[in-house]
């Protein structure tokens, strides 16, 4: 269950008369409580209550009780001894007039009514699993309203089918937009009466709600007019008291649907929440998932955290304005500087969704200015902050219409922080008709027609919002030297999720600069336009975006392209996880990125060290693998850089599964011991190699071939080999035919085989590379060195090696996907002497030494980041420090600077090379 659903659910609860001898159940349920979990509790099989009430171990001790003994109650169960066996983490206890509650862990409290206890449904959240309460009892009043609103939603398009079709959506989410400024504006004083809006429909409607419809539709129209044109415009003396609003919202159609008896109860419900405590950072891209079927189970709980929106926001721009607020002191003029500056900064999103970005960036440079307007003595002044200069793009147009919402209620909120609520309340209406945030394609559209850098760029004159064309800019913009920040989480995809109109897109942006744009994620559009649009403005961008666009192939596809325009990053985040409400599982791993031109201030890396506090690093540059060092970019090599031995494939069957065989299989071959040791060998993959699977091959040299034919099972083997070889459209395949006795590749190692797996989990602390006797033999989805010296094993199980195949190859999900040509063949050592050679073969010997004291462990049991023995672990320790002593004469402090020196080297080695990029020379941004 979601917070949203949660909170539905204890609400419903509340509302029923109270249940002493259920309540307990009732309220597990409403935390997602399964019916057979209830029913042990119920029998008492799971029960481990000393006190008559129900303890669910690991969760919750609740006691109902008489009138006035609440409190008492709460104590016992606190200090019950049962309590603390079944590890419970919260105590609850109730009469059903009062409710108390305590959160064992954090040793926090609620004390509140019966009926008012849904209002704390954050504090008991941790009861379904979801951790990152503070960011949710920040936004309970969202959360419960988007609740409400999802409920009307569905109901009105239960009611009116025909509003949910693709050409009636677009009138179904204005008219939400339409309702949710009418409920913020009658609880704000915009309106004259509080609850005006509300009352006005529900006495003027009739209780069958058959005239609802028609109702609103008046309201609608009202506000659409001014007061003095409504007589005319026919209106009736009902509606005198709204105001005039324009600003679009209320213009075009004033079309309502239909209500039934329940709708109409669920827009009177919704009216009575209090909506000042509307929070615009979150409210809409949670609003925005009640308009989208695909998103509506998850209820808007994908958002943004207010702290993701700064790590982007705060780099970009809001700590330098925050460091000149500080270096102005209290000299008035430095103060008006700043404050002239802040008024001709834009901000600008182009795929700013419900626009919580621009609406976090809106309510920190409006924190700023009063903290300038205090010092200057001038408390009360209006604001030069414009609010259309936060710009955005969005593709769909729900989003986008509550985007401008947001910030307008923005705005309100801030005035009537910042210069009181009768100020607020003078300068609200009538609303401006400007279209500052536009709908459309951001990776069609013209950002510099969009948010121009200077001059008028208004494209469309229009006062009607919904009905000009919505890819139009349409505001006057006189902004001479003005700086313009451009940020955002755009949307990630990787090539196989693109639509065909997606990869198009890319494409198009892309051509003339690459043919390998297929291998780009979706988000590497947003970079490229904002490097195009730095090429004609001064503006620095800063975009969330998948890890994947800083590492592997990505990085020498698409940073060449931004080099090449004249961006460089300014600052970066390494990845982290971009966890959301909607599940207590880790999100994604992003990074931050910030592009802008190069030379000025101190490049800045922001990074989560391991006990997760933020170190920041500062240097002339960021390589495109966010480390701190000069530009450099890995490519694929055809063989090493180093002095190491030549890294192969393994073998590709090719055989339709013919040649392969399970132990199982193997006596249906009908072989007698010599034919078994001659044609069957052991053939490993990745897995087969990691978790001990076993797998057989039938494996025939030439001269052997008449032999093996003989055998009846393995020449009809063969002979199946050869029909699909020959069906095959591949003319290689077909090729193939000839020995089709044969894997397609039939390299074995004479003495012994390096084996590396082609994908492992990143949770291992090192490569999980082995060592192989001479007949075995090497599937294609893994890597060998074949009859190769182990020092070279030593390198690859290292933890240097471990980091470079991380950042440079790419990953899939949590998982390291190798690469002889991208993460061997560019493995930058230094030159190795003989004695360090028979060090490394010493270490490496020693770790297949620990290995084997734990036979027959798999490697996967072996590698087991939390349950890697101690001695395997120092055998690692010392192959590192053998290698790291060679690389810089001590041990590495940290990953980082392992990876720091390893670009280092290889900057070096392809210099020397001729192979380096050279850094673009440009003006500072
Ligand atoms: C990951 S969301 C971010 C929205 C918002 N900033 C947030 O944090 O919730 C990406 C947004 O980009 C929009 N989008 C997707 N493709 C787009 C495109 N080609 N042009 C403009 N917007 C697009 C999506 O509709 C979505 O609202």
């Amino acid at each position: 269950m979601n917070a949203v659903e949660i909170e539905e659910a204890i609400s419903a609860l509340a509302e029923k008369p109270f249940d002493r001898a259920e309540f307990p159940f009732a309220f597990l349920e409403a935390f997602g409580n399964k019916e057979t979990t209830l029913k042990r509790l119920r029998s008492g099989a799971s029960n481990k209550s000393d006190l008559g009430g129900v303890l669910q171990t690991n969760n919750i001790h609740i006691a109902t009780c008489d009138p006035g003994q609440v409190t008492a109650n709460l104590h016992a169960l606190k200090s019950s001894p049962a309590t603390a066996r079944a590890k419970a983490k919260f105590a609850l206890a109730t009469d059903g007039a009062t409710l108390e509650a305590e959160d064992l862990t954090r040793g926090e409290t609620i004390a509140c009514t019966y009926a008012t206890f849904p209002d704390h449904f954050g504090f008991f959240l941790p009861l379904a699993g979801i951790t990152t309460v503070a960011q949710i009892r920040e936004s309970s009043f969202d959360i419960k309203a988007t609740g409400r609103l999802n409920r009307l939603y569905i109901q009105l398009l239960n009611d009116n089918p025909a509003w949910g079709t693709a050409a009636r959506r677009p009138d179904m989410n204005h008219f939400m937009a339409r309702l949710i400024f009418c409920f913020f504006a009658e609880d704000t004083e915009i309106f004259s009466k509080p609850l005006l809006f509300t009352n006005t429909v529900q006495t003027m409607s009739a209780s069958d709600a058959s005239n609802t419809d028609q109702v609103i539709s008046t309201i609608f129209q009202a506000m659409n007019v001014k007061q003095p044109e409504r007589a005319a415009a026919g209106l009736p003396r009902w509606v005198d008291a709204f105001p005039y609003v324009n600003g679009g919202l209320f213009s075009g159609s004033a079309e309502v649907p239909r209500f039934s008896k329940i709708a109409r109860s669920y827009l009177l419900h919704i009216g009575s929440l209090d909506w000042k405590k509307i929070n615009p950072d979150i409210f809409g891209s949670m609003i925005q998932a009640v308009a989208e079927d695909e998103e509506r189970g998850a209820l808007g709980m994908h958002y943004t955290s207010v702290p993701n929106i700064l790590k982007v926001l705060n780099p970009l721009f809001l700590d330098d304005l925050r460091e000149k607020l500080q270096d102005a002191g209290d000299n008035a003029r430095k103060l008006l500087n700043l404050r002239n500056r802040m008024a001709r900064i834009r901000v600008f999103d182009p795929a700013c969704g419900s626009g919580n970005f621009l609406v976090i960036a809106y309510k920190q440079m409006r924190e700023i200015e009063a903290e300038i307007n205090k010092l200057r003595d001038e408390a009360n002044r209006r604001s030069d902050i414009q609010v259309t200069n936060f710009r955005g793009i969005e593709l769909r147009d729900f989003p986008a219409e509550i985007a401008r919402l947001a910030l307008i209620i923005a705005e309100y909120q801030c005035d009537v922080l910042y210069r009181g609520q009768r100020e607020a309340l003078q300068d609200f209406l009538p609303l401006r008709a400007e279209n500052w945030i536009t709908c459309g394609n951001a990776l069609r559209l013209d950002w510099l027609s969009i948010c121009p850098p200077t001059g008028k760029g208004v494209k469309v004159q229009a006062d009607d919002l919904f009905g000009t064309p919505l890819d139009q800019a349409e505001i006057d913009f006189e902004n001479e030297g003005g700086e313009t920040y451009i940020c955002g989480n755009p949307p990630y995809l990787g090539f196989t999720w693109q639509s065909p109109e997606q990869k198009a897109e890319v494409r198009n942006l892309l051509s003339g600069r690459t043919t390998s744009s297929g291998f780009l994620d979706y988000v590497a559009g947003w970079f490229v336009k904002a490097a195009e649009y730095q090429e004609h403005t001064r503006s620095v961008a800063a975009f969330v975006a998948t890890n994947s666009i800083c590492q592997g192939q990505s990085v020498s596809i698409l940073w060449p392209i931004l080099y090449g325009l004249g961006s460089d990053i300014t600052f970066a985040y390494t990845s982290f996880k971009w966890a959301n409400l909607a599940s207590n599982k880790a999100g994604v791993t992003v990074v931050v990125v910030g592009i802008g031109r190069p030379g000025g201030s101190p490049r800045r890396l922001y990074q989560h060290d391991d006990d997760g506090s933020l170190v920041v690093r500062e240097g002339p540059s960021i390589t495109p693998y966010l480390t701190l060092g000069p530009r450099v970019i890995v490519d694929k090599r055809a063989s090493p850089i180093s002095d190491l031995d030549v890294m192969e494939f393994g073998n590709k069957p090719s055989d339709g599964g013919n040649l392969l065989l399970t132990p199982a299989e193997l006596p249906t071959l009908g072989l007698n011991a010599s034919q078994r040791s001659r044609f069957i060998r052991r053939i490993f993959g990745s897995d087969d190699f990691i978790n001990g699977g076993v797998r057989l091959c039938i494996w025939i040299e030439n001269d052997d071939l008449e032999q093996a034919l003989g055998i009846q099972s393995i020449a009809q083997r063969i002979a199946e080999v050869r029909k699909i070889r020959l069906a095959s459209p591949d003319k290689g395949a077909n090729a193939l035919a000839k020995r089709a006795h044969q894997l397609k590749l039939m390299r074995i190692g004479k003495r012994s085989t390096i084996v590396v797996p082609g994908v492992s989990s990143e949770r291992r602390p090192y490569l999980p590379v082995g060592l192989l006797e001479a007949r075995a033999v090497v599937h294609n989805k893994a890597f060998a060195l074949y009859d190769a010296p182990i020092w070279n094993m030593a390198l690859i199980a290292s933890r240097l090696h471990w980091v470079w195949i991380g950042t440079v190859c790419v990953r899939m999900r949590t998982d390291f996907s190798y690469s002889n040509t991208l993460g061997w063949n560019t493995f930058p050592v230094p030159n190795l002497t003989l004695k360090n050679k028979a060090d490394l073969t010493h270490s490496a010997e020693d770790i297949l030494l620990a290995r084997e004291m734990h036979f027959p462990a798999t490697l996967a049991d072996l590698y087991d980041p939390a349950a890697m023995p101690a001695n395997l672990r120092a055998a690692h320790d010392h192959n590192d420090e053998v290698l790291e002593r060679i690389y810089i004469g001590r041990r590495f402090r940290n990953d980082t600077e392992r990876l720091e020196k390893l670009f280092e080297l290889y900057g070096k080695m392809t210099i020397s090379a001729h192979k380096a990029v050279k850094p673009q020379k440009g003006a500072s941004g």
